[in-house]
């Protein structure tokens, strides 16, 4: 028979029934009133998730493309940029840069670890040509949270400098009030704690963000902020809308409302704990035990076996598909995801099959061990 397939990879993640239910509909317009209706809707839900009172833009692209749209919507050719480097995210934010002559001043941090605010500030207050520090929340590939709340403190009393968050992997994941906290850009993806597949990014820009989208000279045409902001104001998209998966998305923006923001926080803090305490259980270590995110679980592979065996053994043998280290860490970490439409019993079998797979490894383990240890936590709040 075949297997059943999990899927605990940091992205894509699964797809609850009723947002597939949704997609399934048969198609309709982009720009017929009921499809408008839904946009609207949208709108209000996408404020409610960023916690912000500004517009949230949408595109049709992947979260990148909400990246690259917010260097090239909020700064000119020339200008400077601090950019939080600690893992191929923030390689991203940089390559990105280069792209469109932006000058990154990279913040090298060892993978693992979390960016210590104060260098950001002393950074800013060396250099006034600064004009955005582009960070991640969530690390993905490190499975580092940043500490964005201080960091944003700093930059706000910098009134040329903007503060831009890649929050793909942490929005709807981890508190992150946008207004609250005065971030400036905060760019998500459909295929995390939206529970969709891949395929939608979103943008939100506080009013600073919007002033810097005046000057910016950078060219642009489908990434173009003020006009996709335009067309927003109308319910509607600057280009054809990705019809079917916004449907989705109203579906699973509707579910997170429903069990409100704070329990969606809650639900992936206890997936995580259970994940990170089901390792520790095994004698595993974290790869990022200071900082760990509620999103992403990176665990070192124990010496002398290779992780990305693991990520094989776990995907050919038991059908599970968790994500292997990349770049410097390919081979020495493996990471286990909890974002999105993942439960206690996904977060077990997860660490029921990685038991089964380092004994095949050679790595001595006690059967169970690290299940009961996930069970302990979850078992409190069924
Ligand atoms: C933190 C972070 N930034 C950026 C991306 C890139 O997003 P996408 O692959 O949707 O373009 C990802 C995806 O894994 C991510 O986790």
């Amino acid at each position: 028979m075949q297997k059943k397939y999990y899927l605990l990879a940091p992205g894509p993640t699964p797809i609850p029934p009723n947002v597939l239910g949704a997609m399934a509909e048969p198609i309709i317009h982009h720009r017929a009133p009921v499809f408008v209706k839904v946009l609207e809707e949208i709108r209000e839900r996408l404020k409610y998730l960023f916690q912000t009172k500004n517009e949230v833009l949408m595109f049709a692209s992947t979260g990148t493309g909400a990246m690259e749209g917010s260097v090239t919507n909020t700064l000119c050719k020339g200008d400077k940029a601090l950019v939080i480097r600690g893992g191929k995210f923030g390689e991203r934010w940089a390559e990105i840069c280069e792209a469109y002559g932006v000058v990154p001043k990279c913040i090298d941090v060892t993978w693992g670890e979390a960016v210590d605010p104060r260098v950001i500030q002393e950074e800013l207050e060396n250099d006034p040509d600064i004009r955005a520090v582009f960070i991640q929340a969530s690390e993905t590939s490190t499975g580092v949270v940043y500490p964005i709340k201080k960091i944003a403190e700093i930059v706000r009393k910098f009134d040329n400098t903007i503060f831009v968050v890649d929050a793909i992997s942490g929005v709807g994941v981890f508190e992150l009030p946008f207004d609250k906290w005065d971030i400036d850009v905060l760019v998500g993806g459909s295929q995390k704690s939206l529970m969709l597949p891949p395929g939608l990014a979103f943008a939100a820009l506080s009013d600073k963000a919007w002033s810097f989208v005046e000057r910016s000279d950078i060219p642009k045409y489908y990434f173009n902020f003020k006009k996709e902001l335009k067309s927003l104001k109308d319910n509607q998209t600057a280009w054809t809308s990705a019809v079917s998966l916004v449907m989705g998305l109203n579906e699973s923006l509707k579910m997170i409302q429903a069990e409100g923001l704070d329990n969606v926080f809650k639900r992936h803090t206890r997936l995580a704990e259970a994940t990170r305490a089901g390792a520790r259980a095994l004698g595993l270590e974290l790869f990022a035990p200071n900082n760990p995110s509620n999103s992403v679980t990176a665990i070192k592979a124990p010496d002398g076996i290779d992780g990305q065996k693991i990520v094989k053994i776990l995907r050919d043998k038991h059908n599970i598909t968790i994500a292997g280290g990349q770049s410097q860490a390919k081979g020495k970490i493996f990471r286990v995801a909890h974002l999105g439409y993942v439960d206690t019993y996904d977060i077990i079998i997860v660490i029921s099959a990685l038991e089964m797979t380092l004994r095949e490894l050679g790595y001595e383990v006690e059967l169970g061990k690290g299940v009961k240890a996930a069970v302990e936590i979850l078992e409190k709040d069924i």
